[in-house]
């Protein structure tokens, strides 16, 4: 099931079907806050209301046009005025911003946000663009020592281990995540459970090594595991973030605030919502019956 949802989310043709089909607008917004700007500033003002700090992503992605791409780079320079002054940070996807085009191009776009905004955090896509999104994140780390710019990294991914280790120098900020993309055997781990332990052997790695980490996962044994281990090791709360996604299981995110965590929420909006919708259905196969209710029942 996975599988298949991963492979319908790179399918361009189903995108232009699906995305004007009528019904599916009320089973986006659970994972969408909004088609524009203003919709999501009123989620992210209600969020950060409560305590909840927000990480604002304008959806898309596997950009190739170069207009579109200079687009997508306007938004974000709005986005990051309108966050002026807020501890809110944007989420690009390093093919939004030209990476598709080249290496360069995408440096260039991410140096003209980080020209603007104060925070901001990279997304990790697919295997092939990791090389090149870490050699821009190594890039923007020397060239802006003075801004928040984390990074994310995928659990699942054979090398991240590594990947981590040669970046702790750095003293970066990781965003720890389990991996949302189709990976061949050689690249990921395949077995979830694979998966899950090296997320925590990460996770304790990164809580011990690095100044701050974003915790960004909505599996809730992890996080019971890894607060038995921070009290254990007297890590400071201070030095990491539990981040969830919009729509996915809120109550517990707002369970940690209380409890006087440091929480955020990833927040997306956009008209292009399609690959990141079906990356979220493919995680898990309960939301595909939802579907399904939500158009014939
Ligand atoms: P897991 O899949 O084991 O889920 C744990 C529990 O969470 C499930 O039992 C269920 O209750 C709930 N849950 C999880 N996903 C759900 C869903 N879609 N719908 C409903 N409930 C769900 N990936 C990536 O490759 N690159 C990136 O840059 C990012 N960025 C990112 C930011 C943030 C803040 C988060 C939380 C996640 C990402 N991801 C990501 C996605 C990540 O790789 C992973 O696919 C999802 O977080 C699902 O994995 P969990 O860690 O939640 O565990």
């Amino acid at each position: 099931m996975r599988d298949f949802f991963l492979y319908l989310s790179e399918r361009r043709q189903l995108e232009n079907f699906v995305s004007k089909f009528p019904p599916t607008r009320k089973l986006v917004d659970r994972f969408v806050a909004g088609r524009t700007l203003e919709e999501a500033m009123r989620v992210v003002k209600a969020l950060n209301d409560e305590g909840i700090r927000v990480t604002l992503d304008r959806l898309g992605e596997s950009v190739l046009d170069k207009s579109l791409v200079e687009e997508t780079v306007n938004e974000y320079l709005k986005i990051l005025d309108v966050l002026k002054g807020t501890n809110n940070s944007v989420a690009v996807k390093p093919t939004s911003v030209g990476l598709d085009i080249s290496k360069e191009v995408a440096l260039e776009n991410f140096r003209k946000l980080l020209q603007k905004g104060d925070f901001i955090e990279i997304d990790m896509e697919a295997s092939r663009y990791v090389d090149d999104t870490l050699w821009i994140y190594r890039k923007l780390k020397e060239e802006f020592p003075d801004k928040r710019i984390a990074v994310a990294i995928q659990a699942y991914l054979y090398r991240s281990e590594d990947d981590i280790k040669s970046l702790t120098p750095l003293k970066p900020c990781i965003r720890l995540v389990k991996g949302a993309y189709k990976e061949p055997p050689d690249v990921a781990i395949q077995d979830k459970r694979k998966v899950d332990e090296n997320y925590v052997k990460l996770l304790f790695y990164l809580l011990e090594n690095i100044p701050y980490t974003l915790v960004a996962t909505h599996d809730e044994k992890i996080i019971n595991r890894m607060l038995d281990f921070v009290k254990e090791r007297n890590i400071d709360k201070d030095r990491f973030e539990f981040q969830f996604l919009y729509g996915i299981k809120s109550a517990l995110l707002r369970r940690l605030r209380d409890e006087g965590y440091n929480t955020g929420m990833y927040v997306p909006y956009g008209t292009h919502w399609y690959p990141y919708f079906m990356r979220r259905l493919a995680e898990r196969p309960a939301n595909v019956w939802f579907v399904f209710k939500n158009l014939f029942g």
